[in-house]
């Protein structure tokens, strides 16, 4: 099967890693649309009307499935993609259901960009699952822009997060929502300002679980060779550019898993 991804930038190589340590059987397309990068500060219209160009270009490369990789883009137009395209689109939204689930009274902190913070679409989600109120909401967007410039634990990043925490009791937290998929590159460094058992909570594993069940039954489908191609903003890129981000998420999930455990 092919299967595409879609994000700004970097961030969505965060799910697409968890996708191929699952099946990498696959053929797999990466798109990241750096060129416009980061989205989380744009008005909506302009971030619908990016991502549906992107998409439209990814449905050039006849895709068994899309998968949205990015909170941003699909809190602004996921069901307007979903109604594009004739396959599957997947969508990420942050994985506060899970978070509160995993914690019983403590409160649960969601991390995301300030668009996705702001549409409808997380307002719904809270208002279904989180009945006692029991979130508070960061919006992290310059954690996008490091990322991008591969600064995933500078002086610079680390004065960014303290000051975007400085008015948070990081105490009272039992779970960090990572509702953006750039972020994922960062939990080492967050889970510094947190005590040792917060539980860090990413959509990445969710989604692509969701992924393969909505393609279980085209699974006898002839498989295409297994390889991924990148695109950066419709140009086809070299794999290399990748290769920091596949390393830097392969030494996170140790220490991610590590911690987890002992949580
Ligand atoms: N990875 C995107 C997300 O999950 C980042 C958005 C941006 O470009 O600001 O929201």
């Amino acid at each position: 099967m092919r299967i595409a991804f879609f994000d700004s930038g970097m961030g969505g190589l965060t799910v697409l890693h968890a996708a191929v340590e699952q099946q990498p059987q696959h053929q797999y397309v990466y798109f990241a649309d750096t060129l416009n990068a980061p989205y989380g500060g744009k008005p909506a219209a302009e971030v619908r009307d990016l991502t549906s160009r992107a998409c439209d270009f990814i449905a050039t490369q006849a895709p068994d499935a899309l998968v949205v990789a990015c909170n941003t883009a699909t809190a602004v137009c996921i069901e307007v993609l979903r109604q594009r395209y004739p396959f599957p689109v997947i969508g990420m939204e942050p994985a506060v259901k899970l978070a509160l689930a995993q914690t019983e009274a403590q409160r649960v902190l969601v991390m995301a960009t300030s668009l996705t913070l702001q549409e409808s679409k997380l307002s719904q989600l809270l208002q279904r699952f989180d009945t006692r109120r029991r979130t508070d909401k960061l919006a992290m967007d310059r954690l996008v822009s490091f990322a991008e410039q591969q600064q995933f634990d500078t002086d610079a990043v680390r004065a960014y997060v303290q000051a975007q925490l400085q008015h948070y009791d990081c105490s009272q937290y039992a779970a960090v929502v990572l509702g953006c998929t750039h972020f994922a590159y960062f939990t080492p460094l967050l889970r510094t300002c947190f005590p040792a058992d917060v539980q860090f909570v990413d959509g990445s594993q969710g989604t692509v679980r969701h992924l393969f069940d909505t393609l279980k039954s085209q699974a006898k489908k002839q498989d295409k060779t297994k390889d991924i191609l990148y695109f950066v903003s419709k140009q086809s890129a070299d794999s290399q550019a990748f290769t920091p981000y596949f390393e830097r998420l392969a030494s996170i999930d140790k220490a991610y898993l590590n911690t987890y455990d002992n949580a």
